[in-house]
């Protein structure tokens, strides 16, 4: 693969969790080598605890890795890089005594976007997520689901090229986050973001993504790539096509095993 075709570079990635010396030191993610396509979707999979977070946070710079490096568009991360990555987190982190645009607005401050642009780019993302109307509310005044597109929006707001989202509609019910789902794969057709999403959902990894990366159980790493080969936006009808059902079967198989081993850890009994 060429590297100008590559957002996000991470070569040989291990971390583990505690001192050397301490026995409850545990190594979270190992031997991780990939690369991330400018302008996929990428969505991590994987049994609960097996690193995905911790890769996240390690491509956001968030955490530097014990071992292995990750470039962004060509540079060594060692540290945030609030021009070319945002977050979106499962919980949406809103603060509660602002609306909706000051919100985004806020984002724009923190992460230093000059004060000119924040009216326009604030009223484009909101209207990119659907919530024009609804800019001057307050969180509560919100849906679930309502709330996460505020956070997608103050993440698009940032205009960088690359988003990272951690489980980002995994605290909302499932026809919410089929919807969400729609709304962003008519995003993906229209912006050039490069996306990595972390979902316990194989019909939501199905559905979004260009490619699936399929993590082992702890210490996590890459056990297998699907390509999605599936133009966006995707249509609801996709979910009922035989090759939805086949690709997600598919990621069904990968991960049996792995969830199974995640779960044994806990029963070491086996079984009931
Ligand atoms: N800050 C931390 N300190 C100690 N252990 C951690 C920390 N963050 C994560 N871990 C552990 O590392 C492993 C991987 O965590 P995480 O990346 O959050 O998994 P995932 O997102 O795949 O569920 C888990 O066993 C978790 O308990
Ligand atoms: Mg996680």
């Amino acid at each position: 693969m060429q590297d100008i075709e590559s957002a996000v570079r991470i070569r040989n990635v291990a971390h583990h969790f505690g001192e050397p010396g301490d026995a409850r030191r545990m190594l979270a993610l190992q031997d991780t080598t990939m690369d991330i396509r400018r302008g996929e979707l990428l969505a991590l999979i994987g049994p609960s605890g097996c690193g995905k977070s911790t890769l996240l946070n390690i491509i956001g710079g968030l955490l530097a890795p014990g071992q292995g490096s990750v470039d962004v568009g060509g540079k060594a991360v060692d540290g945030p890089m609030p021009r070319e990555i945002a977050y979106v987190f499962q919980e949406n982190a809103l603060f509660p005594w602002n609306t909706i645009i000051e919100n985004i607005r806020l984002g724009m401050v923190f992460q230093r976007v000059p004060k000119a642009l924040h009216e326009e780019r604030a009223l484009h993302a909101l209207q990119a997520v659907g919530l024009t109307e609804f800019a001057n509310h307050y969180p509560a005044q919100l849906s679930g689901g309502m709330r996460q597109r505020a956070a997608l929006a103050r993440a698009l707001s940032l205009d960088t090229p690359i988003l990272l989202m951690d489980e980002p509609f995994g605290a909302l019910d499932e026809q919410t986050r089929m919807v969400l789902g729609e709304d962003l794969s008519v995003l993906l057709s229209r912006t050039k973001k490069t996306i990595v999403f972390v979902t316990h959902s194989l019909g939501e990894a199905v559905f979004l993504a260009d490619r699936v990366a399929v993590f082992s159980a702890r210490p996590g790493r890459v056990k297998e790539i699907i390509e999605i080969d599936e133009p966006h936006p995707r249509r609801p009808a996709f979910i009922t096509a035989e090759k939805f059902t086949r690709l997600r079967n598919q990621l069904y198989e990968l991960l049996h095993d792995e969830i199974r081993k995640t779960v044994d850890q806990g029963t070491r009994s086996g079984g009931f």
